[in-house]
């Protein structure tokens, strides 16, 4: 049979349907009918599709081994978040998990309690303390916790040439009791890369192009749901039009001011500071 424009839909899934694993079959065919309901449903001219062609060749090509512009374009959609809430249902104890993004790097060291990720950046020093425990309450003792975050002016190493060292992220152990504390900087709110295809697209919108001031933690504790999470800073700009649709209420901390004095892990120090307290609460298998 010869396809016709009533008739090609049925006829793509039964040809995708033909797919050797069971899943891909499924994945296949509702996507060949969501493309072409969505193609209908626009009236999608031949202009357009070439113009959307080009813009997946352009966001592919701007692809390299430090930037991602196809997850940019997966965040901005609210994609990834999507499949980050469809996979990660906690209970309501939990902490809940928010989006990876492009910026997490493999290999981190692994510091002591309280030791100073920032290492004489500039910024406002910030300690975060609190506690990994499973949903029952119990101390997860040894458990890693995975951080990175951007500098002040909200660049992340793997944004920046040149870098061979570790530069604000680190892996903190909990100690027998559960407990953990970082030391850094106060993270800012920062633009997501803009200057690539989704940067055009979004040029073309009113959308923010912000992210909230956040930290990223990684929990990955053996016996327990893997935990990919963020901590933002309570009354920071953009925590209501986050432009990934990462921010979640139950992971906005207040960073409280102290004066200098004594730290929160016992340590002199020398200059005012912030502090942030939350405990990280992880899902047994
Ligand atoms: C991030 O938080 O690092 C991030 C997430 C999604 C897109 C861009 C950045
Ligand atoms: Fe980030």
């Amino acid at each position: 049979m010869f396809a016709d424009e009533d008739n090609i839909t049925e006829l793509a899934v039964q040809r995708w349907a033909t797919a050797h694993s069971p899943r891909l079959g499924e994945l296949m065919t509702a996507l060949v009918r969501h493309l072409h309901a969505f193609a209908a449903e626009v009236r999608l001219t031949e202009d357009e599709w070439a113009a959307a062609i080009q813009w997946l060749t352009d966001a592919g090509q701007t692809c390299d081994d430090k930037r991602q512009e196809l997850i940019l374009a997966s965040d901005v959609l609210g994609l990834s978040m999507l499949v980050v809430q469809l996979n990660n249902r906690f209970t309501p104890e939990a902490t809940p998990a928010t989006v990876l993004g492009p910026f997490h790097v493999d290999g981190s060291p692994t510091v002591p309690h309280g030791f100073d990720m920032s290492e004489g950046l500039p910024g406002t020093p910030l300690y975060i303390t609190g506690k990994v425990t499973d949903t029952g309450g119990k101390p997860l003792a040894n458990a890693v916790l995975d951080v990175w975050q951007a500098d002040a002016d909200g660049a992340y190493e793997a944004q920046l040439p040149e870098i061979d060292e570790a530069r604000l992220r680190a892996k903190y152990r909990t100690r027998e009791d559960g407990s953990y504390c970082v030391r850094t900087i106060a993270p800012r709110g920062y633009a997501i890369p803009m200057d690539g295809p989704v940067g055009d697209l979004i040029h073309r919108t009113d959308i923010s192009w912000f992210r909230p001031a956040h930290i990223h933690f990684l929990i990955d504790e053996p016996g327990h749901r893997k935990l990919i999470t963020h901590l933002f800073q309570e009354g920071g700009d953009y925590l209501d039009s986050d432009v990934v649709f990462g921010t979640k209420d139950p992971l906005i901390v207040r960073f409280t001011e102290r004066p200098a004095g004594t730290a929160p892990d016992g340590d002199p120090v020398g200059e005012p500071y912030l502090h942030a307290t939350y405990d990280f609460v992880l899902q047994p298998e």
